[in-house]
């Protein structure tokens, strides 16, 4: 999109050159041409990719059961949810209308909290939860910015689904046994990289609470605004969980020897490309959650792990199988709930951490290991 790269041009000519991680956040989230604040679709089959969602209403009712029991185990006091990027706002539909359904002494305590920054999304997400007349306490909307939250101390969960991986990194490479970072430059020819000092010193502070080795040449990213949302989340929560689901893994898992090229992407109607230059504005950018740096700096925060699994099994535990049973779409339906669980799909690639603040009884269904059927 010509207006963005002007802008971001001439941001490198003003600084000399920007690190990826402003160039990401420009490229995504510039107030008129970003690609998160468009008003573009970018889920579902007119996007450039989907997310759970926007696959099947089940994904949102297996969270809400999950909710259901973080809220028993918290002796059933009020409940908020907070939602962070809701994007379309099926996932607070599909709670809501879940929750009021199966679970009412659970939505007579039960508020959500929508954090969405882009107005036309607000206003798409107000829509459509006008069409099941809630009463207008029950879903409210609020802001993130790197300062922190616009509501004050919850007792409940944030809920995250796919937004960390949305957020700005840094590059860095190992050269010569030193740690560089990669900057974004651009002359006649287009943009470049360029390798050159770390921006920040707190890129190697993160670095030594996620106890991070990296081999010769191997470029990784190092998400801080994922750290800094941590931190925010901590401050907000007094008693409760922190729910993220995403793609990504363990640090080990991530970061194999092999993979030297690290796990920034791109999608552009559902195809996947490692162009970041390029169809600036008009595609995602993205890269994989490394959940053991989540864990270990959550912890430094006073964030408890509770648990990591894989979308497969927290959606097996929770019951999806049994949802078989009751389909109204028939094979349609089914093939959905493949698309959720099957482990090429989104069932592995897809991992899902809760952890929790003053909490005592963190045994929750979702972390369950699951047992072999006997035959
Ligand atoms: C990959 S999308 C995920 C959408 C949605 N959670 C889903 O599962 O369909 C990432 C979302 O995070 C949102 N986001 C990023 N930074 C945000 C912020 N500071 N406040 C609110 N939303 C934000 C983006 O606008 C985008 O809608």
């Amino acid at each position: 999109m010509k207006q963005l790269e002007d802008f971001i041009i001439e941001n490198i000519k003003k600084k000399g050159k920007l690190t990826f991680a402003d160039f990401m956040r420009i490229a995504l989230y510039h107030p008129e041409y970003g690609y998160y604040n468009s008003d573009r679709e970018q889920t579902g089959m007119f996007g450039d990719y989907y997310t759970s969602p926007t696959i099947s209403k089940y994904f949102g009712e297996l969270v809400a059961k999950q909710l259901e029991e973080m809220w028993k185990n918290m002796g059933e006091v009020n409940f908020t949810v907070v939602e962070m990027g809701s994007n379309t706002g099926w996932l607070c539909y599909d709670i809501m209308c879940f929750v009021r359904k199966e679970y009412p002494g659970f939505y007579d305590k039960f508020r959500y909290v929508i954090v969405e920054s882009n107005a036309y999304k607000r206003k798409k997400q107000q829509m459509l939860l006008d069409s099941i007349n809630l009463p207008s306490e029950k879903v409210v909307w609020h802001t993130y910015t790197e300062n922190g939250f616009s509501f004050d101390e919850i007792d409940g969960c944030f809920l995250a689904n796919e937004f960390i991986d949305a957020l700005p990194v840094h590059r860095l490479k190992v050269k010569k046994g030193i740690l560089k970072e990669l900057y974004v430059s651009y002359n006649e020819n287009g943009f470049f990289e360029i390798e050159d000092n770390l921006s920040s010193h707190i890129l190697l502070e993160y670095l030594e609470t996620c106890k991070c080795d990296f081999k010769e040449g191997q470029v990784f990213e190092v998400n801080l605004d994922g750290v800094n949302w941590l931190r925010q989340v901590s401050k907000k929560l007094n008693r409760g969980f922190v729910l993220t689901i995403d793609y990504g893994d363990t640090k080990d898992r991530i970061y194999y020897e092999d993979n030297r090229e690290g796990t920034l992407r791109c999608f552009y109607k559902h195809t996947v490309n490692c162009d970041f230059y390029k169809r600036v504005g008009e595609q995602d950018i993205t890269a994989s959650v490394d959940f053991t740096s989540l864990i270990n700096i959550g912890r430094s925060f006073g964030l408890e792990f509770t648990g990591l699994t894989n979308q497969s099994q927290f959606l097996i535990a929770l019951g999806i199988l049994g949802k078989t049973n009751t389909l109204e779409n028939g094979n349609n339906a089914v093939l959905k709930i493949k698309n959720l669980i099957h482990p090429e799909v989104m069932g592995d690639v897809f991992k899902v951490l809760i952890q929790h603040k003053n909490v005592t009884n963190t045994r929750l269904s979702g972390l369950k290991p699951l047992r072999l059927v006997e035959m």
